[in-house]
């Protein structure tokens, strides 16, 4: 099995079209580029990154640069228009998903130094807004895995505000690599069962802390230079993107700065159980002990879930429970038709593994749905309408 090759083919592979089935997809993505618009321009009214009203949902560090898969921002908002500027370590072209109000994602491609306006008069949905359902609400998330965004300013109407909106009560982290990160999904961290299970709860907030081919035990798998023990700890994660901008003293993750996960839920060992990256298994199962008490060190309250895609679900409870992990055995969830060539799940199968984890959290630590109606994963509604053919 090859889950990765090398960085440069993971430069290309974020930059290229979107293939479906081996077939470029039609996608419609919208051009929001507009002319810079400087601070408190006529019409405008300007924030900066660090305004209280902006809440960043995934790792993000101190220049406002985000991390890691599908990280992303949220604020309401009054006013009818909205456009974001982007800095200068904002990767070329980056694939951003954005939505007004919870309607269906759209998608539009931002780049370094830009300004992009999401929301103008003319953006379907402004003027149907029930007057129950104000404030508007503005969301954005990266699609990729390894390309970035750093965010400069928001600008709305010039008698407008921007309105903070409470984070949700619980809090569910992802520790991963390519599976959960979305790898060769078409929407890649998009459309990974981690954005999935997230996002489908409706009700929580989340982290995918996952990146491609990235080993548990501390060492080089795939040409990211460190594994998880010590990257979670980081802001950033293992790109060449990161390289560049911090060498090898990336900035620390402030755990105590954000609420603390109360499930962390970790799919690691597929690349240290891979012959080309040289981890043994006993420095495997050390690091994994380890790691996991480390986890609950950092979230001494929270349940810790590790996962192994092939053969079901481990459970620890949150008292360094490690030897006594109990199993629940879901083997068999997956199908020919859920993994893709690439040994990678397919969108849909991305979809089955969310509701299979959803389930087994609804059923083990009784969370509940809380999700109403908004579109979770982007064009995956294929349908038959056709009675006879
Ligand atoms: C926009 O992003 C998509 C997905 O990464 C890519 O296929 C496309 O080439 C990008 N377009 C531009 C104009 O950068
Ligand atoms: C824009 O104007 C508001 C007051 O209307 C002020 O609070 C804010 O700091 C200004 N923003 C910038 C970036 O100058
Ligand atoms: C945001 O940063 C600016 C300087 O860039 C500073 O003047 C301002 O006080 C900061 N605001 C908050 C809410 O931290
Ligand atoms: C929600 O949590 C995020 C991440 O810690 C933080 O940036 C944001 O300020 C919080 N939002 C609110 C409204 O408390
Ligand atoms: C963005 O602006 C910065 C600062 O002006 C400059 O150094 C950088 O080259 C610009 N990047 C791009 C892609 O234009
Ligand atoms: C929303 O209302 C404004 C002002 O009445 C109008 O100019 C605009 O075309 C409307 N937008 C849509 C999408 O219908
Ligand atoms: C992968 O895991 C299997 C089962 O535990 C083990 O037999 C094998 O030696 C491992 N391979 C590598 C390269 O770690």
């Amino acid at each position: 099995m090859r889950f990765f090759s090398t960085l440069s083919l993971l430069a290309s592979l974020a930059a290229a079209t979107i293939l479906e089935n081996g077939q470029v997809r039609k996608v419609n993505f919208l051009d929001t580029k507009v002319a810079s618009i400087g601070s408190n321009s006529t019409g405008w009214k300007t924030y900066g990154p660090n305004a209280t009203e902006i809440s960043y949902k995934g790792r993000w560090d101190s220049k406002h640069i985000s991390w890691w898969a599908a990280p992303g921002i949220k604020f309401g908002f009054t006013g009818d228009q909205v456009a974001i500027s982007f800095g200068q370590y904002t990767s070329p072209g980056v694939l951003v998903a954005y939505r007004l109000s919870g309607q269906d994602w759209q998608f539009t491609n931002v780049t370094a130094n830009s300004t992009h306006q999401f929301v103008s008069r003319s953006t379907p949905g402004l003027n149907a807004t029930l007057p129950s359902q104000l404030p508007l609400s503005f969301e954005l998330r990266v699609t990729n895995w390894a390309y970035g965004v750093q965010l400069s300013a928001v600008h709305i109407a010039s008698s407008a505000n921007l309105i903070k909106i409470p984070n949700h009560s619980k809090t569910i982290e992802f520790i991963g690599d390519s599976l959960t990160s979305g790898m060769y999904a078409t929407y890649e961290a998009f459309s990974s069962f981690g954005y999935n299970i997230g996002a489908g709860f409706g009700n929580v907030e989340f982290s995918v802390t996952a990146y491609p081919g990235i080993c548990l035990h501390d060492a080089n798998c795939w040409g990211n230079p460190r594994g998880q023990t010590y990257q979670w700890h980081q802001t950033s994660d293992t790109s060449w993107r990161a390289s560049q901008i911090y060498g090898e003293s990336p900035e620390k993750w402030d755990f105590r700065k954000h609420p603390a996960a109360d499930i962390v839920l970790i799919n690691l060992g597929t690349n240290d159980n891979n012959t080309a990256n040289s981890v043994s298994n006993t420095d495997y199962l050390n690091s994994y002990m380890k790691f996991v008490a480390d986890v609950h060190e950092v979230y001494p309250k929270a349940q810790i879930i590790l996962m192994s895609l092939w053969n079901g679900f481990y459970a620890t409870g949150n008292l360094r429970a490690e030897r006594s992990l109990q199993r629940r055995d879901l083997g068999g969830i997956l199908q020919h038709n859920d993994i893709a060539p690439q040994w990678h799940p397919t969108d849909v199968g991305h979809i089955k593994i969310a509701s299979h984890v959803m389930q087994y959290i609804r059923i083990k630590f009784g969370w509940e749905f809380g999700a109403t109606g908004p579109e979770v994963q982007h064009e995956t509604l294929y349908w038959n309408d056709e009675s006879g053919y």
